[in-house]
């Protein structure tokens, strides 16, 4: 099977490299790819993944039996319907699909009509409405961007002036079109997971759930990133949690979606809360975590290939994901000054095979003169172990031994494994 993948960040690196693991691949091509999928195929850099058209003509020319698609934006630009049009197959939703993470307000109506615990909210185009409603709410304040903004557009601040300042960034055009309306949802606390769903047909498979690290310094301290680490399995869940997600949330939303002609062929991120109250969702998205699908495909025992290319074709059926019992922690090497304004360019040392951990690339380039860094995120250490514990050391190992200049990486990822920091 000819397999074309979209996107070229660590997610994509990791899916990449377990598609390639697959007995029933032939030939492995990344649109846009990144030195660490170059391993595993040709990277095609000139053509834009946002442009279904071109995405269409790429897929006739390199004859593609199937699409998977990483990241957001192209699904929200409409390369699956594109594709579902010239006949392609394609695991990935459809525009209507990815509405449930392009438009947040969206999603809060398909939670709503699903009957999905979460975070009581409202949205607003006009300043004065929203600042009112602020000023009736107790705090903490969670304020969000409506559409797209890269993981940058939510604000959670205990400062009602930083929460009005946020609606005026917003609504002022700070993040385009994705700001002309905000949600102001109630602040809940509580751990927060991932667990994510290969969908098709209104039939899902959980994958194992995996906790992220959204701030970049210790102790969830500093400004929020793409993501500074991840670990999988997460200890200390109730037992019967993913089923509970799977009959309360997965189900019932893709039958609402259903409801409303929106067939949903894709994998499903639902992001929850652990509140004293029982699981909230948080927020839903279109595509698997980054960096949690980097600590999830090295665990997956089964034929990833198979069931994606089941799902996009003929329905899930009879599938299904096996797990190894081991434990897989990553730790996010930084650029210095990532998430503002990252410096690239800079030479990376030490990356060599490890025995015990994995490396998938981010932002990273080849130049003639050696890997560089690319981007805010460079690389993801993934420490594999009998335990967390053990898979933690063994990452944490390697990651001191890659080097360039003004390294970040935190130093507690995984240290907390029942609760605490997400
Ligand atoms: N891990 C957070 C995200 O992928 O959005």
């Amino acid at each position: 099977m000819r397999v074309l993948l979209i996107g070229g960040g660590g997610r994509e690196h990791a899916l990449g490299w377990k598609l390639a693991q697959s007995s029933l691949l032939e030939t492995l091509i990344s649109c846009q790819g990144n030195p660490g999928l170059a391993e595993l195929g040709d990277v095609v850099l000139d053509v834009d993944p946002t442009d279904p058209e071109a995405i269409v003509e790429l897929c006739a020319e390199r004859n593609i039996d199937l699409v998977v698609v990483g990241p957001e934006a192209p699904l929200a630009a409409g390369i699956a319907d594109a594709l579902m049009d010239a006949e392609t197959p394609v695991f990935g939703p459809t525009r209507s699909g990815a509405r449930l993470e392009s438009s947040k307000s969206f999603a809060k109506e398909v939670m709503a009509g699903a009957g999905v615990p979460t975070a009581a909210s409202a949205t607003f185009s006009d300043r004065e409405s929203a600042v009112l409603h602020l000023k009736d709410s107790p705090g903490p304040y969670v304020v969000k961007a409506d559409g797209l903004a890269a993981g940058k557009g939510v604000l959670v601040t205990d400062s009602i002036k930083d929460a009005i300042g946020w609606v005026n960034d917003c609504l002022g055009g700070k993040f385009g079109e994705a700001g002309s309306s905000v949600l102001i949802e109630d602040y809940l606390d509580g751990p927060e997971l991932s667990i994510f769903y290969i969908c098709a047909d209104r039939e899902a498979i959980p994958l194992q759930p995996a906790r992220d690290y959204k701030r970049l310094f210790d102790g969830d301290k500093g400004p929020n990133t793409g993501g500074m680490g991840s670990f999988s399995p997460v200890e200390n869940l109730d037992a019967d949690l993913v089923d509970w997600t799977t009959l309360n949330v997965v189900l019932p939303t893709l039958a609402e979606l259903a409801s409303r002609d929106v067939d949903y062929t894709g994998f499903l991120y639902v992001g929850l809360i652990l509140t004293n109250d029982g699981p909230r969702v948080l927020e839903f998205n279109c595509r698997l975590g980054d960096p949690e699908t980097e600590v999830l495909m090295p665990l997956i025992t089964s034929d990833l290939l198979v069931v994606l290319h089941a799902a996009a074709t003929v329905g899930i059926g009879d599938h299904s994901v096996t797990w190894s019992d081991q434990a897989a922690v990553d730790v996010v090497l930084a650029a210095p000054g990532y998430p503002e304004s990252p410096e690239t360019g800079l030479a990376i040392s030490g990356l060599e095979p490890f025995s015990d951990a994995l490396v998938f690339h981010s932002g990273t380039r080849e130049t003639d003169d050696g890997l560089v860094t690319a981007g805010g995120r460079v690389l993801n250490v993934v420490g594999l172990g009998r335990s967390v514990g053990e898979a933690r050391e063994r990452s944490y190992d390697a990651a001191r031994r890659i080097d360039f200049a003004g390294k970040q990486f935190r130093s507690d990822i995984a240290a907390d494994t029942a609760g605490g920091v997400g």
